[in-house]
């Protein structure tokens, strides 16, 4: 054999053996269901879908899911970590809108968000309601988003927010006392009050954290039980 094999061929095919080994071995840690990596990328106006986003994160983080949060308007935001497997957006409903923050995120990261399994959460008061065309109402401004941006997530969500009267000014804090009057929602404006259901946003992750094991996340057809927390599957009508 030539002596250039033992100096130089040899080496290089140990190296790119080496090379190949760690590979196939951080593929099957990551796929293995041992570690995987979760965005979670919010706008949030008052806190309470930050508050959200990182319940998920330490639910997601307790069931074995290495998840870390992104502020979709911190500009320092805009590069996913190595190793991302599924993304989740979360934002608030304010007059019957998403954040246009979030909104104009979206097209900067859509090969990215297009490649991953997504889910997708909204917070807001219209869950609330008694009258289901209220809550539908939700639902429909979400698909409409959703067509918009043309974002195709697995699972939606749609979670109860707080009303944070303390942190309005003088006028905001008038209009959301009249509003919450009307949809029977307390009233003492001396006050902040979370309707969050802590329990559904754990299912939600949950949820996610089980496809993610199962590597069934993009299966779209998991029933969830509850009516605002839902593998997202069937267009909504206008
Ligand atoms: C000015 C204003 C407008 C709102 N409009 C809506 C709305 O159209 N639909 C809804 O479900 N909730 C609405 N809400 C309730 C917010 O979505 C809720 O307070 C939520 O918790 C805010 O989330 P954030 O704290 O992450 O900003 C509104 C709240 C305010 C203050």
């Amino acid at each position: 054999m030539p002596r250039d094999y033992f100096k130089f061929e040899l080496p290089a095919r140990v190296f790119g053996l080496l090379f190949e080994v760690i590979a196939l071995w951080k593929e099957a840690i990551f796929r293995g269901g041992i570690m995987k990596r979760v965005a979670i990328v919010y706008v949030s106006l008052h806190g309470q879908t930050e508050k959200i986003a990182r319940h998920i994160k330490t639910r997601l983080e307790s069931l074995g899911i290495d998840a870390y949060l992104m502020n979709a308007e911190d500009s320092r935001n805009e590069t996913f970590k190595s190793e991302t497997d599924a993304v989740i957006l979360g934002g608030p409903f304010y007059m019957q809108r998403l954040p246009s923050s979030l909104s104009e995120w979206i097209p900067r990261h859509q090969k990215f968000l297009r490649s991953r399994p997504l889910a997708v959460f909204t917070v807001g008061l219209n869950v609330l309601s008694k009258k289901p065309e209220d809550r539908k109402k939700d639902e429909i401004l979400l698909h409409k988003w959703l067509v918009k941006t043309g974002l195709h997530p697995d699972y939606t969500a749609s979670f109860a927010g707080s009303l944070d009267y303390t942190e309005y000014n003088w006028a905001l804090r008038h209009v959301m006392k009249w509003i919450s009057q009307r949809a029977g929602l307390q009233t003492n404006t001396h006050q902040d009050y979370e309707f969050t259901d802590w329990k559904m946003v754990e299912q939600f992750a949950n949820s996610i954290a089980n496809d993610e094991v199962q590597s069934q996340f993009s299966t779209r057809q998991r029933p969830v039980s509850q009516d605002s927390l839902r593998p997202h599957s069937q267009p909504l009508p206008t």
